[in-house]
């Protein structure tokens, strides 16, 4: 009795996100979902032109799930900037039919978390508001510091990092994951 009220249990809708590892039956959800959320023109991104150049760690392409059904991804391309290994993350998206459910927010903490736990990186850099990552840790960088292979607002260049001095310090364009220590 106790077994049976346990799956039912698990089996029922919680409507919390949850996040996995994506495997390649998820790639066309993923290519559907970001031409959902940036449109034709992600691919003129400047984040796009670093992921072109270096390429993303399938390792770390989350997805997230409520209730059963996949809802949002996100990728990390690792990089280096002036000798240090770190992650670029990005693109982050969720669908739009399950936006302001933690989705977004779960997945960029948990792929940061797993990239770090590493041990390798000791960043990650992204483009993004900073009224939506900052709550969540991440911090300006210098404006100019970190040359990206294209325009960018360089008040949307923010840096998580357990050294909180990086942020500040961090200087140079970017490059591989092998020209960093
Ligand atoms: C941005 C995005 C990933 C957020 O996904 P989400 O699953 O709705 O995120 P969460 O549920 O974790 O967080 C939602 C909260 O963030 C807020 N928020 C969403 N986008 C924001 C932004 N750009 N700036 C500030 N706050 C934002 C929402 O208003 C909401 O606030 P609330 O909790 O007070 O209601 C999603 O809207 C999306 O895919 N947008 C299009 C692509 C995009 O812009 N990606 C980010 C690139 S940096």
């Amino acid at each position: 009795m106790t077994t049976l009220v346990a799956a039912e249990a698990a089996a029922s809708p919680s409507g919390q996100p949850i996040v996995r590892l994506a495997t390649p039956a998820d790639d066309a959800y993923i290519d559907d979902l970001q031409a959902i959320a940036f449109g034709p023109g992600r691919f003129a991104r400047t984040a796009f032109r670093v992921r072109e150049r270096f390429p993303i760690d399938p390792t770390l392409s989350l997805v997230a799930e409520i209730d059963g059904t996949t809802c949002g991804s996100v990728w990390m391309t690792p990089i280096s900037v002036g000798g240090l290994k770190g992650y670029l993350l990005g693109p982050l998206a969720t669908h739009p039919n399950f936006r302001k459910r933690g989705a977004g927010k779960l997945l960029a903490r948990e792929v940061s978390k797993l990239a770090l736990s590493r041990g390798e990186g000791h960043f990650v850099l992204l483009v993004g508001d900073q009224d939506y990552y900052c709550p969540l840790g991440w911090v300006p960088t210098v404006p100019g510091n970190i040359q990206f292979p294209g325009p960018v607002d360089p008040t949307r260049v923010l840096l998580l990092a357990d050294d909180k001095s990086l942020a500040q310090s961090l200087k140079g364009p970017i490059a591989s994951f092998d020209q960093g220590q």
